[in-house]
């Protein structure tokens, strides 16, 4: 009888684990999915995921590029991938990297949302043996970073301030400043890239300075310190944004003397905040010509370029990006040792980096570098000739 019993609660406990097995499995999904979907490209033959890949938010299209690119990549690998967004969250974030811990990866690639404050959800992949590629975005202030591809982020700011510098007429041209997040370390690579180039041409009287007292208070130093940049960021930051930058760019313009309306210049960061900026400029009377930066080669953004609304994009090709951290992923996967190119410092280590080139797009070169190549398709376009 007694022996029965125990039979019995042997069964019972063996069922009970079981189902909160199954339980605590669903429950990871739901937490790495958020309300921010969940997207897998595995083949579902092993079971386990190999790579996993955590990207900042689906509410930008340049992130949603990158999913795009990473499943047309990954259509051929043999290896099981899930990809997780964040949506602007360092807690989701923190969950999808716990979500893929768990799913057994043996290789974690992550655009970071915050770079410092994904140092601990890296770490906590660390400690299991994972293999950490930052993606596009540096991981910040930890030593739990293996690899890093990225595009050369000083070489988007200068092209953006060159392209600027390449179109200003005359002198005492106003130059409006706007800048991404201050927890994204590319922000301050972008900025400083432009502010290396632009520098000598505010020095020189070209451009004025129209919506940073920071700036100008800087304006006669070409090599500023981070702590610098981030005081000038501090002022400019559209978070990256979109709507911030529209808040911001229609409080100054409202605020902005008559010398600084007319024919402006704009060092706007990336493609999402450069349309939110250039609409407003447009709808002021005051504003008789514009010319705006961006990056990021987005639909939308190809579109105001086409239009005229938009001046240049800097074109980062994803598929490239992609490829490279692939490439590195099944490099580790393989026991192989990922080739780099140089590296960065990442305020406490010098991560290996493998970096890609990026390319000027305006009106002159939009068809040849963007749909002859394969890029996107003319049909996603009106008025492209
Ligand atoms: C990326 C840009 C992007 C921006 C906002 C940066 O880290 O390099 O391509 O536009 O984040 O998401």
């Amino acid at each position: 009888m007694n022996k029965k019993i125990k039979l019995i609660s042997v069964l019972f406990i063996g069922l009970l684990m079981m189902f909160m097995t199954a339980c605590g499995s669903s429950n990871e999904t739901g937490g790495g999915s958020n309300d921010s979907g969940e997207s897998s490209a595995s083949k579902g033959n092993s079971g386990g995921v190999e790579v996993g890949i955590v990207l900042p938010t689906r509410d930008e299209p340049r992130w949603v590029q990158d999913e795009e690119r990473f499943k047309a990549a990954l259509a051929e690998s043999e290896y099981n991938t899930e990809i997780l967004f964040s949506q602007g969250s360092s807690a989701n974030e923190r969950e999808n990297v716990e979500t893929l811990i768990n799913r057994g990866v043996d290789v974690l690639i992550i655009a970071p949302h915050d770079g410092a404050a994904a140092a601990s959800s890296v770490a906590a992949a660390k400690a299991e043996g994972i293999t950490v590629i930052s993606y596009d975005r540096l991981v910040t202030d930890t030593d739990a970073v293996d690899y890093y591809v990225t595009f050369d982020s000083i070489a988007v700011g200068e092209a953006q301030g060159q392209y600027l510098i390449d179109n200003a007429n005359g002198t005492g041209i106003p130059l409006y400043l706007y800048a991404g997040a201050s927890s994204d370390n590319n922000a301050f690579l972008f900025f400083e890239g432009a502010w290396k180039v632009l520098q000598p041409k505010i020095a020189d009287g070209t451009f004025v300075i129209a919506n940073s007292s920071e700036a100008e208070a800087l304006q006669a130093k070409a090599d500023l310190t981070r702590e610098e940049y981030g005081r000038i960021l501090g002022q400019v930051t559209t978070n990256w944004d979109p709507s911030e930058a529209i808040n911001k760019a229609q409080t100054q313009l409202t605020a902005a003397s008559d010398d600084l309306k007319g024919d402006v210049a704009i060092l706007a960061p990336n493609d999402g905040t450069a349309r939110s900026i250039a609409d407003v400029f447009a709808a002021d009377n005051e504003i008789t010509s514009y010319f705006i930066t961006g990056q990021d080669a987005e639909i939308a953004s190809i579109q105001y370029i086409i239009d005229g609304k938009q001046s240049m994009t800097v074109f980062k090709d994803v598929r490239t990006l992609v490829q490279d951290a692939i490439g590195m992923a099944i490099d580790v996967l393989d026991g192989k040792t990922p080739e780099t190119t140089g590296s960065y410092n990442n305020g406490n280590v010098d991560v290996s980096a493998k970096q890609t080139n990026v390319i000027v797009v305006d009106q002159e070169n939009v068809k040849s570098e963007l749909i002859d190549s394969g890029y996107y398709e003319a049909s996603q376009f009106t008025g492209l000739e």
